[in-house]
């Protein structure tokens, strides 16, 4: 017997092909209600016995966890930031094997999300392409409310619980309150026992166009590093950088968090490089990308992004190594992970953990609740 977050998925996943015969305007207001509603239902759906994935017994091989800044993750796998913005589903993911839980990301002040011409939260999947195109705007419900519901989780081994927050970009907050409030957020989670945090640095879906560049940010992390890191008790802290980033930046990048004491690098975030990406959709799919685009802008994720997210880790990998820091400082990789192949060529490059989001929901309509079981088998070459 499979949950209701599975049937839903399972049927959603054969509906999405036809989603291209659709109006566009229609198929993105579609889809962006459907995506909220099959996250309500999938959150509160833990498999079942039986249920066809059989996720139910959590996955225990050694060769498969490894040990990261002296924490046990069961599985070299996670979902990434914005799956579950308010801490939810974390028995769905317990259940299902992943190799850690990360909610968020949060920001200071509760934020609904974007509306733009009708639509809330406007999102528009690419099934044929294994992409989508998202421009949420960081809906949550705020440091504080997820942190203490973060700190009610029971724990279980291997599944370490990270937080994703970022800098507040409503327009009402000062920079100073801005940086004040991301740091607030960090004390917030150390408090409720998080293991492990990242900084997005690289939401391209908000108001915010007072982000400035490469030394803005280098001044913002400085704060951060004098106000928060080295702290007993403190969790290790990565910073979540666009797949956009210049591949000649990431040695400077990853010079510069070592030297301020962050303990990561995750590449990365998704991409506003339309002109870039639009060939490597399916040209089925094309106007709709267009039309999101035109009317929302909003990220893009999945495929498109496989490999300038390989590209970037490993050159982050190679200048980490090159420093000497790779016991201390990991690089993560975010990016168009879909299998068993891509967190197996992370892996050999050096990446530490994978995380994923586009691609977890196409497997998930596949193999529900098994999805985390059936790529173990993968990995371990027996299926
Ligand atoms: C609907 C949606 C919401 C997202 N929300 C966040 C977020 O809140 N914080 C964040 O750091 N990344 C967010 N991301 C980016 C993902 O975490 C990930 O970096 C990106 O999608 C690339 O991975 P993928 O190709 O596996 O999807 C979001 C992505 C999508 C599709």
């Amino acid at each position: 017997m499979s949950s209701r977050g599975e049937r839903l998925a399972s049927w959603e996943g054969r509906l999405r092909p036809l989603v291209r015969w659709l109006p566009r305007d229609l198929a993105i207001r579609l889809y962006s209600t459907g995506r909220r509603r099959f996250l309500d239902h999938f959150a509160v759906s833990p498999p079942t016995s039986g249920s066809h994935g059989g996720a139910s017994a959590p996955i225990v091989d050694d060769a498969l966890s490894r040990r990261l800044w002296g924490i046990d993750f069961r599985f070299p796998l996670c979902n990434a930031a914005g799956m579950f913005k308010n801490g939810e589903a974390y028995e769905v993911v317990a259940a299902q094997g992943a190799g850690a839980y990360l909610a968020g990301t949060t920001t200071q002040l509760p934020r609904p999300g974007n509306r733009k011409h009708g639509v809330f939260q406007p999102f528009a999947p690419y099934p044929r392409s294994g992409a989508a195109s998202n421009w949420l705007g960081l809906p949550n419900r705020g440091h504080q409310q997820v942190a203490a519901h973060l700190a009610t989780l029971p724990r279980y081994p291997g599944l370490p619980v990270g937080a994703s927050l970022s800098l507040d970009p409503s327009p009402q907050l000062e920079a100073q309150e801005r940086l004040r409030g991301l740091i607030e957020g960090l004390h917030l989670y150390r408090e409720a026992a998080v293991d492990f945090l990242e900084i997005n640095e690289s939401c391209p879906n908000t108001e915010d166009d007072r982000r400035g560049g490469l030394d803005a940010l280098r001044h913002r992390l400085r704060t951060v590093s004098e106000e928060f890191l080295g702290q007993t008790s403190q969790p290790p802290v990565l910073v979540k950088l666009s797949c956009d980033t210049r591949p000649d930046d990431v040695d400077g990048l990853v010079e510069m968090l070592i030297e301020l004491g962050f303990d990561g690098i995750n590449l990365g975030n998704t991409s506003v490089a339309y002109d870039r990406h639009r060939s490597a959709l399916s040209a089925v799919e094309q106007p709709l990308f267009d039309r999101f685009r035109q009317r929302f802008g909003g990220g893009l994720s999945g495929r498109p992004l496989k490999e300038d997210s390989l590209r970037l880790s490993e050159r982050a990998v190679q200048r980490v190594v090159a420093l000497g820091a790779e016991e201390d400082f990991l690089v993560w990789r975010t990016g168009g992970i879909e299998g068993a192949e891509d967190v197996r060529r992370s892996l050999a490059v050096g990446v530490s953990l994978c995380q994923w989001y586009t691609g977890y929901f196409e497997h998930f309509a596949r193999y529900g609740h098994g999805v985390y079981r059936r790529l173990a088998d993968e990995l371990r070459g027996a299926a």
